[in-house]
C-alpha cells in the first residue's frame, strides 16, 4: 500500500471528484438508496449480483423442488462448501478451513464450546477485551456456565486504557498475567472505535502462551484482507450482511486450522456430518474431515445465495484494491473531521494499519447528530456514547458523498439544528 493513501490531498470538492475519477468503479452495481448511504458496517445494499444468485436459486427451488439439492448449478447440498472454498482467498485460508453456517453468534458458541472441551493444556479460561460486541461475551459466558465454570472467573477481560482502543501490549500482559488462559478471543476490528488488531502478533502470544487464538472478523471480512492459514489462526467467525453486502440475516461464514479437524463440535449437527455417509442416517456422529464439521442444521439456501453474487462482485477486483480504496476514503474523511469539525474527535486509530472500513467520530451530541443526519439524506449509526459511526463503503461509496456528509455536520452544527431531536430512547440504532 502507498505510504500516503492520499497523494496530493486538499480539503476540497474537487479533490474528491478527481479521487472518484480514479480506481474502479462498482457504484452502478449497487442500489443504494438516496442520499449518502454510511452505514455498510452494519448492512450493506442490494447489488445486482447478489439478486441474481438470489433469483436463480428461487428459480431452481420453482423448477426442481427437492432436486435442487443435487441438481441446481452448484448443488445446495454443497453450497456451504462452495461457498466456503470462494471465501477461502478473502481470509487467507486454504479452501477446506471455511465453511458458511449458521449466525455469527451461533458459530462463537460452537467454537468457543469446542475448544473448551478440548482444554488447550488443560486451561479453561477465555480471554476477550471490554470493548468487544456485546454477543461474543454473551455466548462465552453461556459456553462457560454449561460446563460448570463460572464466567465472573473464567472470563478474563482486558481494559482499555482511553476507552477506544485495546493495545497489544496489554493483551499479551494480561496472557501473561494469567497462565490458565486457553483461548484467546479477539476481534479482527473493533465495532465501535473500527481499531484494526494485528492478528498476527496476538496469535503468536496467544500460542507462546500455550493457548489457541480465535477471532471475530464481523467488522473486518469483505474490507480487509486476511492471512488466518498464514498467520496459524485456530478459529475464526464472522457474517456477511456488512461489508460483504449479502442482506439482512445472511448466514455467517467460519474458519477452522485443518490442525484442528477430526475434533468433535460442541454443537454437532448432522449438517457437520461426513458428507459421504451423512444420509445412512448413523446415530454415530463422524465429523466431516473439513471447517464444514461445525455446521449444525440444514444450510439456509436463500440465505447463502446473495453471498454468492458478493463474491462474484468482489472476485472481479480483488480484495488488495478492496482494501486501499476504504483506506484512502476513511482517510479522507478523518483529514476532514480534522479541518472543518474542530467540535468533533476522531476515535479512529490514525495509523491506516491500525484501522478497518469506518470512522468513529465523537461528539458529546452524537445521537442527535445522526438524527439530525438521516433527516439529511445521510445514513450513519449511533454507538453510545458519544459516536457516530461513518462507513464510506469502498464497493459503492464515493470520495465526494464524504465530503458532502462533513458539509452537512458542518452545517447541523453552525445552524444547531441537532438540538430538536430528544436524545436517545431505545431501539434501533
Ligand atoms: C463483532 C460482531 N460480532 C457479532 C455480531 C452479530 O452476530 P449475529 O450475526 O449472530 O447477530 C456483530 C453484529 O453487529 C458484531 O459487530
Amino acid at each position: 500500500m502507498d505510504s500516503d493513501p492520499l497523494p496530493g490531498f486538499e480539503p476540497t470538492l474537487e479533490y474528491a471528484r478527481e479521487r472518484d475519477g480514479a480506481g474502479f468503479d462498482l457504484r452502478d452495481r449497487f442500489s443504494v438508496p438516496d442520499g449518502e448511504y454510511m452505514d455498510g458496517n452494519s448492512l450493506g445494499p442490494l447489488s445486482v449480483d447478489a439478486e441474481r444468485a438470489l433469483e436463480r436459486v428461487v428459480e431452481e427451488w420453482r423448477e426442481l423442488g427437492i432436486r435442487g439439492w443435487t441438481d441446481a448449478d452448484p448443488p445446495w447440498f454443497g453450497y456451504a462448501e462452495y461457498l466456503g472454498d470462494r471465501l477461502a482467498p478473502v481470509v487467507g485460508a486454504r479452501e477446506d478451513e471455511v465453511v458458511v453456517a449458521n449466525s455469527t453468534t451461533v458459530n462463537i458458541h460452537t467454537l468457543i464450546g469446542t475448544f473448551l472441551d478440548a482444554e488447550v493444556a488443560g486451561a479453561t479460561k477465555v480471554l476477550v477485551n471490554e470493548l468487544d460486541f456485546p454477543t461474543d461475551h454473551y455466548a462465552i459466558r453461556a459456553q462457560l456456565r454449561v460446563r460448570g465454570l463460572d464466567p465472573d472467573e473464567h472470563l478474563v477481560v482486558v481494559e482499555s486504557r482511553d476507552g477506544r482502543t485495546i493495545e497489544p501490549e496489554d493483551v499479551e500482559a494480561s496472557l501473561s498475567a494469567h497462565p490458565d488462559v486457553g483461548v484467546l478471543f479477539m476481534p479482527g476490528v473493533l465495532y465501535r472505535s473500527g481499531q484494526l488488531f494485528d492478528i498476527e502478533r496476538l496469535t503468536r502470544a496467544a500460542h507462546e502462551h500455550g493457548a489457541l487464538a480465535g477471532f471475530d472478523l464481523a467488522h473486518s471480512v469483505g474490507v480487509v484482507p486476511h492471512e488466518l492459514a498464514a498467520h496459524g489462526v485456530d478459529f475464526a467467525v464472522w457474517c456477511h450482511y456488512k461489508h460483504l453486502n449479502a442482506g439482512p440475516g445472511a448466514i455467517a461464514g467460519l474458519y477452522v486450522n485443518r490442525e484442528h479437524f477430526g475434533i468433535t463440535p460442541a454443537l454437532a449437527g448432522w449438517w457437520g456430518h461426513e458428507k459421504a455417509t451423512q444420509f445412512d442416517m448413523n446415530p454415530t456422529f463422524t465429523p466431516a474431515d473439513s471447517a464444514g464439521a461445525w455446521q449444525v442444521g440444514t444450510v439456509p439456501v436463500l440465505a447463502a445465495a446473495p453471498l454468492e453474487g458478493s463474491l462474484d462482485l468482489l472476485e472481479e477486483v480483488e480484495i488488495d484494491a478492496v482494501r486501499e480504496r476504504s483506506v484512502a476514503l476513511t482517510e479522507f474523511l478523518i483529514r476532514l473531521v480534522d479541518e472543518r469539525l474542530p467540535e468533533c474527535s476522531v476515535g479512529t486509530p490514525r495509523d491506516p494499519e491500525r484501522r478497518g472500513g469506518h470512522v468513529a467520530v465523537e461528539h458529546p451530541d452524537a445521537y442527535r447528530l445522526c438524527e439530525a443526519l438521516r433527516d439529511r439524506g445521510t445514513v450513519v449509526d449511533f454507538r453510545p456514547p458519544d459516536v457516530v459511526r461513518v462507513c464510506p463503503s469502498p464497493y459503492y461509496g464515493t470520495f465526494e458523498e464524504v465530503w458532502t456528509v462533513v458539509g452537512k455536520l458542518r452545517e447541523i452544527l453552525d445552524s444547531g439544528a441537532h438540538e430538536d431531536y430528544d436524545p436517545p430512547s431505545g431501539g434501533v440504532t
